[in-house]
Parts: C-alpha cells; sequence; structure tokens
C-alpha cells in the first residue's frame, strides 16, 4: 500500500486538481492536508466545470474517501454548499466523506477582517476567505475547532471572546462597525454542523489505520511559492503547502511517504501582490493570460503570467523532495513563436541558480534566459510523448536536463484523457 503527496510547485493554480483526478483511480483515499477555500481546485468532467474549495479534487470518483484533515481551516457554509451541490447531482458522501474534529473553523468574523483589512491596507492581496485570520487564531490559541461544536455552551464562550477581540480590532483600527453577535454567529454554525456532523472523526487514527490496507494520496492546495517558510514572505498564504506541510497537517509520520508529485505549468502565474522575476510585457501578458485563461478559480482575479522559472523550480523540487516531476499547460504554448525558461537570476550583479530568500531580494533578480523555438501544430489531446511535435519534445526534454528529474505526466488538456504518462 502507498502514501503519496501531490503539491504545487509554483506559486499555485498549477493545475493540481486535474492531476488529482487523473491519478484517483490508484487511490482508495484522497486528503487536503492545508489551507482553505483560498483554493480553488478545477475539474473538468465530460465537458463539465467542477471547482472544489474544500473538498478534495477526487470526489467526482464513487470509490475514493474525502478526507479533510486538521491542517486545513474549513469555512462550514462553502463545505456545505459543496456537498449538497453535489448531492443534487447524485453523488453520494455516505461512508466516503471524513472531516477532522481538530480542523479550526474559519469564522464570519474571519472573513470580514480580511476583507476589510485588503480594502484598507491591499497589503497582500488575500483571496479575503479569512485564511490569515482563522490560522492567526490558531497559532494564537484561541481557534475554534469543529470538535469544539459538540459543547455548545463552551464554543458561545469562545466565539464570545474572539469576536469582542476582532470588534475591537476593526472599530478602533480600522474604524469599521461589525454589527453580528455571537449568539447569531453561534446559531448560523451549528445550523451547518448539523449537517457536516456525521462525517467528523478524528482522521489522525483514521488514515494511520488505513495506511496499511489502503492506497492514500494527501492533496496539497496553493503552492510552494506561497509557503509561509518557503515562499515570498509576506506575499503568502497562512499555511504550509509543501511537503512537509502533508506530515504536520494529517499525523501521517514522513516515514510512509513514497511518492511526492510536484506539478508545474510549462509557464508561471501568480495571483496577489509580491515579485514574479520572469513576469512578461504587459502584451505578452495579456496573450498568455488569455490563452491560459489565466483567471483565479476563486476570485476571478487576472493572474500574472511569466516565463518558467527554473531557479524558483530547482528550489521548490529541493524543498518539496520532489519524485516525481508533472507539467501541466504545454498546449498553451502552441502557436507561440519564441519560448523562454529561465535558467539563473542576475541578483546585484552575480549569477546565481539559488532563490532569494526574500521578497526584497526578489524584487532585484533579473532573469536570464534559455530560448527554445515554438511550435505551430496543435498539441492539444496528444496522449503519447512521440506525438508531440519535435520542438515541444526539445523544451520537455530540457526541464529534465535542468531540473535532474524526470517528467511522469505531461497535461495537454483540461480533461483527464488529454493526458500523457511517461514510464
Ligand atoms: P490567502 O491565502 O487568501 O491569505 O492569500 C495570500 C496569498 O496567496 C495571496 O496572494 C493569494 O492570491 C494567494 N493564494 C491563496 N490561495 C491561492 C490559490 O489557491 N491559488 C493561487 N494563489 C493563492
Amino acid at each position: 500500500m502507498k502514501c503519496d503527496i501531490l503539491v504545487g510547485g509554483q506559486w499555485g493554480d498549477e493545475g493540481k486538481a486535474k492531476i488529482i483526478d487523473f491519478l484517483s483511480n490508484k487511490y482508495h483515499i484522497v486528503c487536503r492536508f492545508q489551507g482553505g477555500s483560498n483554493a480553488g481546485h478545477t475539474v473538468f468532467k465530460n465537458g463539465v466545470k467542477y471547482v472544489f474549495h474544500l473538498l478534495p479534487s477526487s470526489v467526482l470518483h464513487p470509490q475514493t474517501t474525502a478526507v479533510l484533515s486538521h491542517g486545513m481551516v474549513i469555512y462550514l457554509p462553502q463545505l456545505v454548499k459543496e456537498i449538497q451541490t453535489l448531492e443534487k447531482e447524485g453523488i453520494s458522501f455516505e461512508g466516503r466523506l471524513f472531516i477532522s474534529d481538530k480542523a479550526f473553523l474559519v469564522m464570519d468574523y474571519h472573513l470580514e477582517i480580511d476583507k476589510v483589512k485588503e480594502q484598507k491596507e491591499n497589503k497582500v492581496g488575500t483571496t479575503c476567505k479569512g485564511i490569515g485570520p482563522a490560522y492567526t487564531d490558531k497559532y494564537d490559541r484561541k481557534g475554534i475547532r469543529v470538535g469544539d461544536l459538540f459543547d455548545e455552551g463552551e464554543v458561545l464562550n469562545k466565539i464570545k471572546s474572539c469576536l469582542d477581540e476582532q470588534k475591537n480590532l476593526l472599530k478602533n483600527y480600522y474604524q469599521h462597525d461589525y454589527l453580528v453577535t455571537a449568539e447569531e454567529i453561534l446559531e448560523k454554525t451549528l445550523k451547518d454542523f448539523k449537517i457536516i456532523q456525521p462525517y467528523v472523526i478524528d482522521t489522525t487514527y483514521y488514515l494511520n489505520h488505513a495506511i496499511s490496507q489502503k492506497n492514500i494520496l494527501l492533496e496539497g492546495a496553493q503552492g510552494a511559492g506561497l509557503d509561509i517558510d518557503f515562499g515570498t514572505y509576506p506575499f503568502v498564504t497562512s499555511s504550509s503547502p509543501t511537503s512537509g506541510g502533508a506530515a504536520t497537517g494529517t499525523g501521517i509520520a514522513v516515514n510512509h511517504f513514497q511518492k511526492i508529485y510536484g506539478v508545474f505549468k510549462a509557464y508561471v502565474t501568480r495571483v496577489g501582490k509580491g515579485s514574479l522575476p520572469t513576469i512578461l510585457s504587459n502584451e505578452e501578458n495579456i496573450q498568455l493570460r488569455d490563452k491560459g485563461k489565466e483567471f483565479g478559480a476563486t476570485t476571478g482575479r487576472q493572474r500574472s503570467c511569466g516565463w518558467f522559472d527554473g531557479v524558483q523550480a530547482k528550489y521548490s523540487l529541493m524543498i518539496n523532495g520532489v519524485t516525481d516531476l508533472v507539467i501541466t499547460k504545454l498546449d498553451v504554448f502552441t502557436g507561440y513563436k519564441k519560448i523562454k525558461f529561465c535558467t539563473h537570476y542576475i541578483v546585484d550583479g552575480f549569477k546565481t541558480d539559488m532563490f532569494p530568500p526574500s521578497n526584497q531580494k526578489l524584487k532585484k533578480a533579473e532573469p536570464v534566459y534559455i530560448e527554445f523555438e515554438g511550435w505551430e501544430d496543435q498539441v492539444y489531446q496528444v496522449q503519447t510523448f512521440d506525438e508531440l511535435h519535435p520542438n515541444a519534445q526539445k523544451f520537455i526534454n530540457y526541464f529534465e536536463e535542468y531540473l535532474g528529474l524526470r517528467i511522469s505526466i505531461i497535461s495537454t488538456g483540461p480533461e483527464k484523457q488529454d493526458t500523457i504518462v511517461r514510464n
């Protein structure tokens, strides 16, 4: 039996969900281990588009069990919405959905403070889904966990104390009135809790008991560039989307992990603030954004686009311990005359292939590129490597040479069948 991890190698939006969906028939359990509804995981099935923010991207496969482990922060109204939408389509969750009693809740006041902070300061460009404030409460040891909702009296006191603090901050620092009461929040939260209560268990024991009998895939959201420790701080999310986060976020010990899939787009994108050294000029940016449909699945924001950043990718492979490289959206480059790949940065006059530790330094990085001939032939829906245009093959072969790792999967379109698997 195996326990594998799949993580985003760049700044999120690498097409992880499609790969999870593609791999789902190999796994009995797929578990999200960090983040919350800041994620927008898109899966296309028979031409229909599904976007999951909290449920694992495998849920369309009735034979897989979905787990939301304690590393996540969960906004119950969103979770209930996702469950009920799929139930209306005939998908049943009975016996195949488990939610950790130790996962922390994103409360309405977390969303409010996230939104107000973004409006007034616009420092990070968050998704406004309350992620930072919910993790702040967790690490400040006053967060509310899913399991706390079993004790209504106790949880009301906790809500009251958190709410008072948030209201003070909103009123006195941001001059913003937030008039909701703790009782109103509790009532609404308990209504949603009733719906998810049958699925709440101790997922740490569940996963560890399952490990000897079932194949498990741990699904990361966001990507290494947004990791709270390794990303372009402070323009990061508030969790650990790298493979280390899979251990702390699930309670599965590291000695169980086998494959670590690292998913990278054939170019890079990011949303929100923060540097992107290989960012394209305005016109080229718009062209790639429109061709690649690079608009946020959660917020609809336009993503900034850049050439593939080998320096960032090498760093990401190192900190994640990637064993299996996955390249997505190769088809987007069809019709390009030239394609670039960044091999080094020049920082303060020195050529380096090391990723700078701060956004301040990254801002100064000038990319050094190697250029490839493009291709006219459609690579959309190609399913074998040999069918790819020779220039596309050259481009892919260079990834392997530069990164020193074989590519296991190449994605050539949004649907499951648009995938090349290399042995
Ligand atoms: P937060 O996670 O909403 O706090 O946002 C922090 C930063 O991470 C912002 O720049 C967001 O745009 C970015 N971010 C969060 N989740 C995702 C994602 O799933 N894909 C891409 N960017 C994300």
